[in-house]
């Protein structure tokens, strides 16, 4: 498969073709979305959640998205490989977060960043695409600042809301942003806006008239014990979980039972050496 570049993805975007973008955490987990086809692979922040069991995206340190970015980016041959500037490692200003979005792509080896955030973040925008690093934009529901949301709720949902959404989207989108992460918004409004600007739109709860599709791997493939809470816009595509808890529980029966490992997972003596070796 071909490299996947900012202007194969403007080309998508022209035609009409949805673009397809999956979170990956590890080799593993890019490999597969690579290999499956995905345009863009993400490192989320919410590997937080998912790969180190924190509690929020808010505690993962940008030292630590560098370091899944490494191992990310070896699996993801083909796709655009782009990294959240996790909380904290922006908002001081554009130097602050030029300065993270350079560790990440000479330390992460990424070929852009994504931050959070609208006009209040178009600076910090305007100055690391100044220096040559694609940014990716993230509008709507921001959970990195879900405290100051009052949890993950629905943006847009007013008149107003959906202005300020608007506002928001048309202001990262002059700041030089190549595209937006449109975050749990009405499909109606995040439909308008997207016919609206010029760069693609990456929808998450946000219907199907955006640009392009975004899911957090993990959700997707249903890896992930059973009881746990998930947003309304995730489509189980798996039960990856219940065949790992399968295969591990199989595994065990078969070692406590003693019919694993059978003669045909052994390795033999040379002819006649045990005899000697008995002796
Ligand atoms: O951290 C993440 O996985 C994300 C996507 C859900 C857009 O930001
Ligand atoms: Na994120």
């Amino acid at each position: 498969r071909k490299k996947v570049t900012l202007p194969a993805l403007h080309t998508m975007y022209q035609r009409g073709e949805p673009i397809t973008m999956l979170t990956a955490h590890d080799f593993p987990s890019a490999h597969v979305a690579d290999q499956a086809g995905m345009d863009m692979v993400l490192v989320g922040d919410s590997l937080a959640m998912v790969a180190m069991g924190l509690e929020d995206t808010a505690e993962v340190l940008l030292d630590e998205m560098i370091l899944h970015c490494r191992s990310v980016v070896r699996g993801a041959r083909s796709a655009f490989v782009v990294a959240d500037l996790p909380m904290g490692s922006y908002e001081v200003g554009p130097e602050q977060a030029l300065q993270s979005a350079i560790r990440m792509v000479k330390e992460g080896r990424t070929h852009g960043v994504k931050l959070e955030g609208g006009v209040e973040v178009a600076g910090q925008i305007r100055r690391i695409v100044q220096a040559g690093i694609p940014v990716l934009a993230h509008v709507g529901l921001t959970p990195q600042r879900q405290n100051a949301l009052g949890g993950f709720r629905v943006q847009g949902k007013t008149a107003e809301g959906a202005v300020r959404f608007w506002r928001d989207a048309l202001a990262v989108q002059e700041a030089g942003a190549f595209g937006v992460v449109v975050e749990a918004v009405p499909a109606e409004v995040a439909g308008l806006v997207t016919r609206r600007l010029r760069i693609p739109t990456i929808g998450i709860g946000a219907g199907r008239g955006c640009s392009g599709q975004v899911l957090v791997q993990m959700d997707m493939l249903g890896n992930f014990p059973p009881g746990r809470f998930l947003p309304k816009f995730v489509k189980k595509f798996g039960d990856v979980w219940g065949e790992a808890r399968r295969a591990v529980e199989a595994y065990r029966g078969e070692v406590k039972g003693g019919s694993y490992p059978g003669p045909e997972h052994t390795y033999p003596m040379a002819k006649g050496e045990y005899a000697e070796f008995e002796r």
